[in-house]
């Protein structure tokens, strides 16, 4: 059995090195510095601002009365997107953002779409068990 003075050496050992970590952990947060973020980064907070993950989906996740927005840039192209936000449809809401905005927002779509596939893979199982992607 450990004796009491090692049960308290111990626990402050933990509960110090905890702060010690928490403090290194959080002492960046929140973002400060905006000049340092990269174009797509602010785009993901305009998205988050005018909350687009209601309606619509990134790789899967979000809301289902708009497509998922993951491959949107490849599959439509910068125009179309910033046709859409400019003006909305019946349906999307016409946001009324800035140029900037709009700029940004494709910039986030275009990371977005470089970073992943949402649609569901198609694949093949031979007779051997092995797939074929
Ligand atoms: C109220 C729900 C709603 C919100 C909120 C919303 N959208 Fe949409 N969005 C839609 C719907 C519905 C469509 C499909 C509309 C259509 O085809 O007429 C759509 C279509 C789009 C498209 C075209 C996608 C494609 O492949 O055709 C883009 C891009 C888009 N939205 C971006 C955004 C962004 C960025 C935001 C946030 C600023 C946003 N939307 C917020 C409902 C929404």
């Amino acid at each position: 059995m450990l004796q009491d003075r090692a049960k308290y050496s111990i626990a402050g050992i933990l509960v110090a090195t905890f702060l010690g970590y928490s403090c290194f952990l959080y002492a960046d947060l929140p973002v400060k510095d905006q000049a340092g973020l990269q174009a797509g980064d602010k785009g993901k907070m305009i998205w988050q601002q005018y909350n687009c993950g209601a309606c619509h989906q990134v790789y899967g996740l979000g809301g289902y009365l708009g497509p998922d927005l993951t491959n949107s840039y490849s599959k439509r192209g910068p125009a179309y997107i910033q046709a859409f936000l400019a003006n909305g449809t019946n349906i999307m809401p016409n946001y009324h953002l800035t140029e900037t905005e709009i700029k940004e927002l494709t910039e986030y779509l275009r990371n977005l779409d470089a970073s992943g596939i949402s649609d569901p893979r198609t694949f093949t199982i031979q007779n051997n068990g092995f797939i074929n992607q």
